[in-house]
């Protein structure tokens, strides 16, 4: 399929790099592309960033059936461009689009049209340390109906941002609150893919932790409210006695990407790690018997976020006395390194734009 190109008549001023924040700016292109049974994935175009029309009665403002993706591009020094892993991201979008009903997409037509488009907004790339191009994919139903049932027509659409960091806190700890109401998924539901409705139904509790000076909520699962699953937008590792715990995925939990390289690079390392449920209470008892070394938080956005203060029910600990911990440290330096062309990429992860 040919990809139309509709260059924009006003292309807008390039923010500063040192006030990005995460998803505030827009670049000055977009992709779009529709699908309809009778011609499948059609009309691929890129076209100017601006709004898309849409009738009150499409489907996905009343009944959410869409999904997301997120992925960065990163600025070497020498000027190249580099993606990390972008194979998962398209499979893991094919894995929550079949959850939600949504017809698949071409991931390798996706990733072509994804390098047109970053190499005509290449100039929106930015490389202070710590800056990165967000990218967004996603996907969602267009029938303007309002029976509920699976859609016949769809929008995939990648747009671009320019971020900083995730968190105002950098790469500084952050104070992190163990819901102990709310619960983000249950098995059988929509928790391992990225569907549009996880976040909505996250809002209160992450509103309710954040009026009590909280980063984020760490969710516990939703039979038990025992076990850890996952931060609002990050995966979690807790270091206990030398060994580095994350829970294993069981269905409810986001299969990050970012969680992937960790391990691989972990047991690359010979650091023991663990796939397992972590009940929060062994979190609590390992800090009181003084084994609790360090938490972080892993994801595209988060990067590698380390965890200073976790607050549960009453009780409120200090991890690594507030400080960002040797391996969160080593983890962080190691991934951005191999992202940004900084260190060498053993692995394969990244390719060229
Ligand atoms: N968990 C949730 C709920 C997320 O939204 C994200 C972000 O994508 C992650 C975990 C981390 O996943 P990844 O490392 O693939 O970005
Ligand atoms: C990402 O890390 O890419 C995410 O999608 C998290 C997002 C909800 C901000």
């Amino acid at each position: 399929m040919e990809i139309v190109w509709q260059q924009t008549t006003a292309p807008k001023a390039k923010p500063d790099p040192n006030g990005l924040g995460f998803g505030r700016v827009f670049t000055d292109h977009m992709f779009v592309m529709d699908y309809n049974p009778e011609h499948g994935w059609h009309d691929p175009r890129i076209v100017p960033y601006g709004p898309l029309e849409l009738e009150p009665s499409t489907v996905t403002l009343h009944y959410a059936q869409a999904v997301f993706e997120g992925m960065k591009a990163y600025r070497t020094a020498d000027g190249r461009i580099l993606l990390f892993r972008p194979r998962l991201n398209l499979e893991r979008l094919n894995q929550s689009c079949d959850r939600l009903c949504i017809p698949p997409l071409d991931t390798e037509f996706v990733l072509r049209a994804l390098k047109e488009l970053l190499r005509i907004e290449q100039d929106w790339i930015p490389s202070a340390p710590g800056t990165s191009l967000y990218i967004r994919p996603f996907v969602f139903a267009t029938d303007t109906i309002l029976g509920v049932h699976p859609a016949q027509t769809y929008k995939f659409v990648i747009i671009l941002s320019p971020v900083g960091s995730y968190y105002p806190e950098g790469i500084n700890p952050v104070s992190i609150y163990v819901e102990p109401e709310h619960v983000r998924a249950v098995r059988g539901g929509t928790g391992q893919a990225k569907a549009a409705g996880n976040y909505a139904a996250g809002l209160k509790a992450q509103k309710a932790a954040k009026a009590g000076g909280h980063a984020q909520v760490l969710w516990l699962d939703a039979l038990e409210r025992r076990y850890v699953e996952e931060v609002g937008a990050m995966n979690v590792f807790f270091k206990i006695g030398g060994e580095v715990i994350t829970p294993e995925l069981g269905g409810t939990i986001l299969p990050g990407i970012t969680r992937r390289s960790v391990l691989e690079l972990l047991r690359s390392w010979g650091v023991p790690t663990a796939e397992r449920k972590l009940a929060v209470d062994e979190v609590f008892e390992a800090h009181a018997a003084g084994t609790l070394e360090e938490a972080f938080g892993s994801g595209t956005a988060a990067v590698i976020s380390p965890i200073g203060r976790l607050a549960w029910r009453m009780q409120v600990i200090d991890i690594n006395e507030g400080r960002i911990g040797e391996l969160s440290k080593k983890l962080y330096d190691t991934l951005t390194g191999i992202q940004t062309g900084r260190l060498p990429d053993d692995f394969g992860w990244t390719e060229e734009v």
